[in-house]
């Protein structure tokens, strides 16, 4: 049994794609799912929002351990094995793997290995390292039965990217209105056929190979990368922009989201409003979004002793019910019992 993984993606950035894992995973625990996160992402966005600085600057100094995910894969650029993953506890069932910016160091081991992959003899290491992110949230996940891993990564198509798409399940992707966002989308369809179709190539390779009798317990992931849907950032508009054009940039979303993620025929009928594929739009959550990083927790738990009060306290829980109708939503999509 493995554990599902999730993954945020888009190679556009700043489309709000960390914030909402952050709620996303606290939101999940809420609903008493066992949440693991890992933070794939060098710019360790995420780790920054859960943990405060000292901790961070503890586990990136610690050089001997597998304190954070480019701790536990570093052992293999030389001739060891990964390391034990050591979970940072947030709460009962929350618990994330620990993002570091030293881990752009592996993208070149990563793109080395991935030729070798396709060699005839020899395939054990390469496929080890390949799939290094995923064996490791599946040990995690393992050490605190977790439900559901929620994955952040950077905005590029790199080969860090590449090797956690392949240990991936679900894909969601956050958008911007913007043209950015959409090229990103056209973009993004097309690269996630192409590293699908590599990998199941792989996978049919290590089958045929004598490695695969030798290694016989060593499992590895199915690239299902299967999209979940997009979410769309109302916030992104920029208030000296009218608001034709956040409008113009939305309709046009459905239509690429169908060519280029599910290579389907484009549907000019459907409105953004009524796209099944639209997991919701996210609204511009303003002065509530400073407070909530200031006190280090998700909006919707901010209180009126954290100055919540007022129209913020609306605020506060209607941004409680949106995520918890997303975080349902991605649920059922996702068959996790919440
Ligand atoms: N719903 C929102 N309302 C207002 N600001 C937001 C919202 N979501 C994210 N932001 C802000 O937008 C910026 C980019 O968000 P972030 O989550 O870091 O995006 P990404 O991970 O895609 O780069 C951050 O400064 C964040 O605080
Ligand atoms: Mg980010």
């Amino acid at each position: 049994m493995t554990t599902p993984v999730l993954t945020f993606f888009n190679n556009k950035g700043g489309v709000g794609k960390t914030s909402l894992i952050y709620h996303l995973a606290w939101m999940f625990a809420n609903l008493h799912k066992q949440v693991v996160i890992a933070d794939l992402d060098p710019q360790a966005n995420l780790t920054a929002a859960f943990l405060d600085d000292e901790r961070i600057d503890a586990l990136w100094n610690n050089q001997a351990t597998g304190s954070t995910l480019y701790r536990c894969v570093e052992p293999l650029a030389d001739v060891s094995d990964i390391t034990e993953p050591i979970l940072q506890k947030i709460t009962q069932n929350l618990h994330l793997l620990p993002g570091d910016v030293a881990l752009s160091s592996f993208e070149d081991n990563l793109s080395t290995e991935w030729p070798r992959s396709m060699d005839d003899n020899n395939l054990h290491r390469p496929m080890r390292i390949l799939t290094a992110f995923w064996q490791l949230m599946q040990i995690a996940a393992n050490q605190v039965q977790a439900d559901i891993i929620l994955v952040d990564i950077g905005p590029n198509l790199g080969a860090i990217n590449r090797s956690v798409l392949l240990g991936t399940d679900y894909v969601v992707i956050p958008l911007g209105a913007d043209l950015f966002s959409l090229q990103g989308l056209s973009n993004l369809g097309p690269t996630l056929r192409r590293w699908r179709n590599q990998w199941k190539k792989r996978q049919d390779n290590w089958c045929d190979s004598k490695d695969s009798k030798k290694y016989s317990d060593f499992q590895l992931p199915g690239g299902r990368m299967e999209p979940v849907g997009y979410l769309c950032q109302q916030y992104s508009v920029r208030l000296d922009r009218p608001v034709q054009a956040y409008d113009r940039w939305v309709q046009r979303i459905p239509d690429t989201y169908r060519e280029a993620i599910l290579d389907a025929a484009p549907d000019t009928s459907i409105r953004q409003a009524d796209d099944p594929y639209c997991l919701a739009i996210i609204k511009h959550y303003r002065s509530l979004i400073p407070m909530a990083q200031e006190h280090r927790k998700p909006i919707f738990s901010l209180t009126s002793a954290d100055g919540a009060i007022g129209g913020h306290a609306n605020a506060v829980s209607d941004a409680k019910k949106d995520f918890r109708l997303l975080a349902q939503k991605i649920a059922g999509k996702i068959n996790l019992p919440v």
